[in-house]
């Protein structure tokens, strides 16, 4: 695009970029014809679309059935079994991969690793046999929580090849946030680290975890990985140095033959009520979703050197940094720490050392890029880069045009991709070799995906350019099977907005060309920096401080985060509004969830608006935060002087 042109007309024209000549005749689908016979052949015989693509993997013993669908709960290549780690490890061994790079890890320090398939299947094997001389078995729940390095994906790897099923909680959280998810799975086992490394800075995550445990009668052992080798409590009979018990087991030990529908994970997710929901993930189907999807989206080739740059702790991490590209044979790059230290090139500077041919970020990272200067990536060679991607909201298309022009120099197409936890896998992307880009569109549904934008009361599908909520209307291998113990809330959350149709929580949009546009999500749920946070969690947070009354949380737009968390706050009589209490209000929910869950803007007032019936009115604390008159109804609105009075509490 000339430089005359302005992002302002890009929103506006609505362009479209193909994918190059040279891209296509090189991709696995190499035309939008492909992509379209092979969605339309998908859609029509689902089971011989799905059971093609699985036997490109291994199984011990074949499904007798693909499909088993009793809604709200599906079942996958039934009657077969298989396992993931053997998929993602063993299966690369007998051919030419088993030297290639497996996980090229760079240490926030400046430090560095390599592991060949083979040296992953050993390190695996041995994680593999400590779980279970702690006496893990199939079945059992254990939660990791660590910082970004390889043990965090051998210790998965490791849990799936004895179907222990792993419950990954995001370093980044609190000792409470883990207290709540090790009771809710009853995990009987943590595996941590001393430390991670974070912007120079130790991250304390054994402390944490013994500040859980001692509320977690379930948990009998915690496995400590050495990492920064600060000073650590261990709790005699409780707690392992990984490396000590790790030297005293066999390095062989097979992966076994484990159900489809055997548990794999759980991952927590917010829900618009307080409680996160445990997102419950099952083998097959999310092995042959993940797989699929890596090689269609990212194109994958034995080439390609994979940069995904999640962290583990969330969903983008399991599926795209471990499962997916590993049941590929790809070789991924992992990074632990942050994408500004020492400098604002970090990225930059590790896509250049180990020339990165694929960059897969988030929107929130983008735009820091862009606010800290494009001198930062143009002091790097980026020539090795040929696909960029996006996933956890929606690009806006300043930011998307910033990442096309400045990292991908106009020739590397841009997947912007749409999925959920719950979905497992990505549902919504281009193709890069084969379709046609919109900045800002996630584009069209992968192949076996069959998403609408619907009317709620109707249950049609919505005419072009006219907003609905975006369901699913078929189940797909990679979907989730349930929210852990909760089968209600599962019903209730997705399957029971719209009849029959899986509800994603979002709106959405489809173009005349049927592109989705996502606008994001509809329910009480904020995405900071494409992290889910429930309104509820973050009130429930602020109520338990013993100053806080009431409280109401909502999203309001932000530059840098997409959405962030504007807090209403009624205080309990005799405590003053000051300026420090915000900041100790702050402190408490940093504790009680992450620093993630931070309000970016806490306002005190009197009181809250309700309707009759005791529902805060969101809609219109909403428009006070973001400085708008209120429009809309307020009939229903208990009190009236209080929508004046948080205007001039805020002024
Ligand atoms: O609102 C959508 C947004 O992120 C939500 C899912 O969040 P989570 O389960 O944490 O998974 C994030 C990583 C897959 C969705 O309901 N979202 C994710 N990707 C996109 C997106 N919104 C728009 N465009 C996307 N590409």
């Amino acid at each position: 695009m000339g430089k005359a042109e302005s992002f302002e007309q890009v929103l506006k024209e609505s362009r479209v970029f193909k994918p190059s000549k040279e891209f296509s005749a090189l991709a696995h689908v190499k035309s939008l014809a492909q992509y379209k016979k092979m969605y339309n052949e998908s859609i029509k015989s689902p089971d011989k679309f799905w059971a093609k693509i699985a036997k490109e993997l291994h199984w011990f013993k074949p499904w007798k059935k693909v499909s088993d669908w009793k809604e709200p709960f599906a079942k996958w290549f039934v009657g077969g079994q298989t396992n993931i780690c053997y998929n993602c490890v063993d299966r690369h061994l007998p051919t030419w991969r088993r030297n290639k790079a497996a996980i090229v890890w760079e240490g926030e320090p400046g430090d560095s690793r390599v592991l060949t398939y083979n040296d992953l299947h050993r390190e695996v094997c041995i994680f593999a046999n400590t779980l279970k001389k702690l006496g893990l078995k199939k079945g059992d729940r254990v939660a990791v929580y660590m910082g970004m390095v390889p043990e965090l994906a051998i210790a998965i790897l490791a849990c799936a090849r004895i179907g222990v099923v792993h419950s990954v909680v995001f370093g980044g959280f609190s000792a409470n946030a883990l207290v709540e998810r090790i009771h809710d799975c009853q995990a009987k086992a943590v595996i941590t680290c001393d430390g991670g490394w974070r912007r120079g800075k130790i991250v304390e995550l054994k402390a944490a975890v013994d500040e859980a445990v001692v509320k977690c009668p379930t948990i009998e052992n915690v496995v400590v990985v050495q990492r920064t080798r600060n000073n650590v409590r261990m709790e005699p009979g409780r707690d392992h140095w990984y490396h000590e018990l790790a030297a005293s087991v066999d390095a062989n030990c097979p992966a076994e033959p484990l159900d489809s529908e055997q548990g794999h994970f759980i991952l927590y997710t917010s829900g618009s009520t307080g409680k996160p929901k445990g997102i419950y993930h099952t083998v097959g189907g999310y092995m042959v979703g993940t797989y699929l999807t890596s090689k269609l989206v990212f194109d994958l080739k034995d080439e390609d050197i994979y940069f995904c740059t999640a962290d583990i702790g969330w969903v983008t991490g399991h599926s795209y940094i471990v499962y997916g590209p590993m049941a590929n044979g790809a070789t991924c790059v992992m990074y632990e720490g942050a994408p500004n230290h020492p400098e604002p090139d970090r990225f930059w500077r590790i896509i250049e050392k180990y020339r990165v041919t694929i960059l897969y970020t988030a929107p929130t990272a983008i735009r820091a890029f862009i606010k800290w200067g494009e001198q930062w990536p143009q002091k790097h060679d980026l020539s090795s880069l040929r696909l960029l991607g996006s996933v956890g909201e929606p690009i806006n298309p300043e930011a998307w045009i910033w990442y096309n022009n400045v990292i991908g120099k106009k020739k590397c197409p841009i997947v912007d991709t749409w999925w959920q936890t719950e979905t497992g896998s990505i549902m919504i992307s281009p193709l890069p070799g084969a379709t046609p880009t919109k900045p800002g569109s996630a584009t069209l549904p992968l192949p076996g995906i069959l998403p609408e934008c619907v009317n709620k009361e109707t249950n049609k599908k919505m005419p072009p350019g006219e907003k609905g909520l975006l369901v699913v209307r078929k189940p797909w291998p990679s979907m989730l099977r349930g929210i852990w113990g909760d089968n209600e809330r599962y019903k209730k959350v997705y399957w029971s907005t719209v009849k029959h149709s899986y509800f994603t929580g979002d709106g959405a949009h489809c173009d005349k060309d049927g592109y989705f546009w996502i606008t994001g999500r509809v329910d009480d749920v904020i995405i900071v920096s494409g992290h889910n946070l429930g309104t509820a969690e973050v009130e429930s947070a602020l109520v338990s401080h013993p100053k806080v009354a009431e409280s109401a949380v909502i999203g309001v737009p932000d530059e840098m985060t997409g959405q962030a968390v504007t807090a209403f706050v009624t205080l309990k009589d005799g405590n003053q509004p000051i300026e420090s209490l915000k900041d100790e209000l702050r402190a408490h929910v940093a504790k009680e969830i992450g620093a993630l869950a931070k309000p970016k803007q806490i306002r005190f007032t009197a009181s809250l608006p309700k309707t009759r019936s005791g529902k805060i009115m969101r809609r219109l604390l909403r428009d006070i935060a973001s400085g708008k008159e209120t429009v809309g109804d307020t009939t229903t609105l208990e009190d009236y002087s209080i929508l004046a009075k948080l205007r001039t509490d805020d002024e």
